[in-house]
């Protein structure tokens, strides 16, 4: 099959969170697979151009629709992560791309209803006939309304159009007359049955129109998808994803296991492998002195946390697992920084608390290569999430042989397996879980993991070497993506002939 991603993130290059890793992991599992996958991205300014070798402009200059008028975009092209991936880079005075940030402006309807219609403008221009269209969270859900009502139309109509949504909280709504910017039918869509936001009828969702224009929705886990159904979980879209229930479905996400390998991994002190733990003790070590922690014992337990300072990432129950780790004897490292002015300034205070402290390390910046590091250093890794559609801090954790401490709740239910509960299989238990989202039930879990860590060396030795052999591949969540893709492909064609 012929996939093309339209995404507004792909790691390593234009990353803020898991989309970005999701897309080259899964772009990469299924081009592994035989199937020819290309990637369309917008062209910031922030990316990390030393991550891509081979930058190079295309002569043809796309020509997209916005505001009732044509804006010429330069497109560019490059291999990552041996995936042909195209940049759109609009003339358009508001210089949609060259903010300096990802997302977080004011104008990011704009911005990326902008780029939906340029991506696909791009697609008709060079006369590509893919199978599936494949594209990822609000940003991008413009794609489907605006696949079928404009370009279908045009002859870009070979295409089954897929939806993951990666996070219901962001929906992306606005004024329902911004809509008609990026040319799409304000009457036609702002209907309950399509685009109009379920709580506030002057808004347009476009996280609703995908999951209304899409032949297939996804979203990153099974638990998720079960939560989002409920008025609890589903962030107002609950009813819409009942209605379209047929079609939706979880698919727990993997990690891609070249660049997330100990034994591989150059960010590293020290690569290492399960068979020999030592390297790893060697990266704890390291990472003390790199940041000023005491090293007098090397048995004191190291508890990392690496996430975006969100709410859902149960901030508070973050802060309060620093302190309590204290208070257990253990040293802490965070990495982790945030979108939202007052938490960032938070973290800034507690950081500046433990400044000079032996045991305690906040690291309030994105940076990928101390993020590798802190997970090879660690014993153990807390997230206690509020809800968490997928994460993957917890798997990578595991492949580096960093025993997880988790929440209960979206794809850390499908991924983390508590080692005292019973009812699991033995073989399928991995990390420490607790159920209520507070400071207790963080207590439970991290108590339990530095007392077997402390207590009971031999099978905490025995617990790191099994996390490190489960298999995060895409493999087979790629399979099943495969599949779907497969089968809708089939629907269409039958319904045609
Ligand atoms: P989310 O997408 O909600 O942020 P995930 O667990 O799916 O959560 O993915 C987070 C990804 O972002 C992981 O690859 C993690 O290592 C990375 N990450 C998060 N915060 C930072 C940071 N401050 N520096 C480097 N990497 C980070
Ligand atoms: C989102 C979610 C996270 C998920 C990631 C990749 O950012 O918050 O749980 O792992 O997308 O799907």
């Amino acid at each position: 099959l012929h996939v093309i991603h339209i995404a507004a993130e792909m790691a390593p290059v234009a990353k803020v969170g898991g989309l970005g890793d999701v897309v080259a992991g899964l772009g990469k599992a299924l081009q592994k697979k035989g199937h020819l996958v290309e990637i369309v991205l917008p062209k910031y300014d922030c990316m990390q151009y030393d991550r891509i070798d081979d930058l190079r402009a295309l002569d043809v200059v796309v020509e997209s629709y916005f505001d009732g008028r044509l804006f010429k975009n330069k497109v560019w092209v490059s291999t990552i992560e041996g995936l042909p991936v195209y940049f759109i880079e609009p003339h358009h005075p508001d210089k949609f791309f060259w903010r300096g940030q990802f997302y977080g402006e004011h104008d990011d309807f704009r911005r990326f209803s902008f780029f939906s219609r340029a991506a696909l403008e791009l697609l008709l221009q060079a006369g590509k006939q893919p199978d599936i269209i494949h594209c990822h969270d609000w940003q991008t859900a413009f794609v489907a309304p605006l696949y079928w009502d404009l370009y279908v139309p045009k002859g870009l109509n070979s295409a089954r159009v897929c939806f993951t949504c990666h996070n219901f909280e962001y929906q992306g709504t606005a004024p329902a007359k911004e809509l008609a910017s990026c040319g799409l039918d304000v009457q036609q869509l702002n209907r309950p049955d399509r685009m109009q936001d379920n709580s506030a009828h002057d808004r347009i969702n476009p996280l609703k129109g995908a999951i209304v224009f899409s032949n297939i929705v996804t979203t990153v886990s099974p638990s998720y998808a079960q939560e989002v159904r409920t008025s609890e979980g589903g962030q107002g879209l609950h009813s819409t994803l009942n209605f379209h229930s047929k079609k939706f479905v979880g698919i727990l996400n993997g990690i891609d296991t070249d660049a997330w390998n100990p034994a591989t991994d150059t960010f590293l002190k020290v690569q290492y492998n399960a068979n020999d733990l030592q390297g790893k003790a060697e990266n704890k070590e390291s990472i003390r002195k790199h940041l000023g922690l005491s090293s007098a014992d090397a048995r004191k337990p190291l508890v990392g946390c690496i996430t975006r300072l969100v709410p859902q990432k149960g901030v508070h129950l973050i802060r309060h697992a620093i302190y309590r780790t204290l208070e257990l004897g253990g040293q802490f490292i965070l990495l982790g920084s945030s979108p939202v002015p007052h938490i960032q300034r938070e973290f800034e205070g507690i950081a500046n608390h433990f400044q000079n402290h032996d045991h305690i390390r906040l690291i309030l910046k994105y940076d990928e290569s101390i993020s590798h590091s802190i997970y090879a250093a660690s014993d153990i890794f807390i997230i206690p999430s509020i809800f968490e559609p997928c994460g993957l801090t917890q798997m990578i954790a595991m492949r580096y042989g960093t025993i997880p401490v988790a929440r209960k709740t979206g794809g850390l239910n499908d991924s983390v397996f508590d080692v005292d509960d019973d009812t699991i299989p033995l073989q399928f238990r991995n990390g420490y879980t607790f159920l209520n989202p507070d400071e207790q039930g963080v207590n439970s879990g991290l108590e339990r993991a530095i007392s077997r860590y402390r207590n009971n060396p031999e099978s905490w030795h025995e617990l790191v070497q099994k996390v490190m052999s489960i298999d995060w591949s895409w493999e087979f969540s790629a399979s099943q993506y495969e599949d779907l893709y497969a089968k809708s492909v089939a629907r269409a064609r039958a319904a045609a002939s």
